[in-house]
């Protein structure tokens, strides 16, 4: 009894994820995302970066922006920072000093830090692009990226454009490699999601959207400006893309600490737009369908919980029938393949994770002010 019990656990932990991943695959080889690109279309854009201790990379993020390829009279930057006590504000100076910065650059400072969203939504009055793009102190674009997303908006169905991320440090160990791993999965999901009309999970390193469908970004405790802002946007009736032709580089943590805590940040801003999403969609105000709601809720709100589930009851099996020690010499001889860990670290992490980012959703402690990962901060950067 207990047996088949577990088995239909671990079955409901394996097959709705696998049945929604080759329905994405499927519909990923049929066709492509339609809408009409149109690389002649070259509205006037601003880029906004908001930093908090950022002295580390904000030169390098600047003199990847002068990079960008985009006309000079029609990209307008924005910095804003929130009080940072790492001179910050000195970098940026001292690199506009000495550099012939190609476009617009607006340089602006809170007293106090709020949180990114917070940041973003200050610097968006100060703002004239037909389309307002944001990115990450600690991520770089492709010179083209910024081109090619743009090139979208000429479709008027379209509210937001979010791109692709490459992993800078990706072979420097077992977490950086399941990050990886977890990455492959999660984007042909985007892709599929987008070509059936919008993906909700949106990335901020580098994210476009069309300044008349919003007014603001989300800035509820809990919510992040990406996903938070995207899932308004596609209630509005836009659709909202991700475009893996538009790639900005990040690092990953390389540790368990910085991975759990970086990935329950960002699990409880995934839980919280996956909740509203099926609210949303309850109420009749979502244009996705019903089972892309469904499995993403499934993927990030049910399994985690299963997964615990599945882990305890396993164990309470294999202790009373202790005379099963060839289960778990197998298992770790299992483990010894690399593929194999790799594989079960980005799944026993992602989970753990997504538990431990629905726990501020259930005590109510939401928060969008976060700590840096010193970590994914790099001396060197090579990509
Ligand atoms: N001005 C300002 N004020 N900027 C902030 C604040 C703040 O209070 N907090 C964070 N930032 C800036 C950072 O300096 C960085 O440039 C950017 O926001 C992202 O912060 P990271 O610490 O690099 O977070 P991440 O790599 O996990 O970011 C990812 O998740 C976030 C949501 O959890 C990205 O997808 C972000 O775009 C997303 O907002
Ligand atoms: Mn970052």
């Amino acid at each position: 009894m207990f047996v088949v019990f577990l088995l239909l656990l671990w079955g409901s932990l394996l097959f709705p994820p696998a049945a929604y991943y080759v329905w994405m695959l499927m519909r990923i080889r049929r066709r492509n995302v339609s809408v009409s690109v149109n690389f002649a279309y070259q509205p006037y854009v601003t880029l906004i970066v908001p930093t908090y201790n950022e002295a580390t990379v904000i030169a390098k993020k600047l003199e990847n922006i002068n990079e960008l390829d985009y006309p000079e009279n029609k990209l307008q930057v924005i910095i804003i920072d929130s009080s940072s006590i790492d001179g910050t504000l000195d970098e940026v100076k001292t690199f506009l000093n000495k550099t012939n910065f190609r476009f617009q650059i607006i340089l602006l400072s809170e007293k106090e830090r709020l949180g990114k969203s917070h940041a973003l939504n200050v610097a968006l009055k100060y703002s004239a692009g037909e389309i307002i793009a944001t990115s990450d102190a600690d991520s770089f674009w492709e010179k083209d990226a910024l081109k090619k997303a743009v090139s979208y908006f000429a479709d008027p169905s379209i509210g937001a454009v979010t791109g692709k991320e490459e992993l800078i440090n990706l072979r420097r160990g077992v977490y950086t490699l399941s990050e990886g791993v977890y990455r492959k999965f999660y984007y042909n999901l985007r892709l599929g999601e987008s070509i059936i009309h919008s993906t909700l999970i949106f990335q901020g390193e580098l994210a476009l959207y069309r300044r008349t469908a919003f007014e603001e970004f989300e800035d509820a405790p809990g919510y992040s400006d990406d996903i938070g802002t995207v899932i308004n946007i596609v209630s509005r009736g836009y659709r909202c893309i991700f475009i893996p032709e538009a790639i900005f580089y990040d690092t990953a943590a390389f540790s368990f600490r910085g991975r759990l805590r970086v990935k329950s940040r960002r699990s409880e801003h995934l839980v919280s737009g996956i909740i509203k999403s099926l609210k949303l969609k309850i109420k009749g105000r979502l244009p996705v369908m019903w089972r892309i709601i469904f499995f993403n809720f499934y993927l990030h709100v049910i399994s985690p919980i299963l997964l615990t589930l599945a882990i305890l009851a396993t164990a309470i099996l294999y202790f009373v029938n202790f005379n099963s020690l060839w289960f778990l010499g197998l298992f770790f001889i299992l483990l010894l393949i690399k593929k194999l860990r790799v594989f079960l670290i980005s799944y026993i992490t992602g989970n753990l994770a997504l538990i431990l980012g629905l726990i501020p959703f259930i005590t109510g402690k939401r928060s969008n002010v976060w700590k840096k990962v010193d970590e994914m901060r790099l001396k060197n950067y090579n990509f």
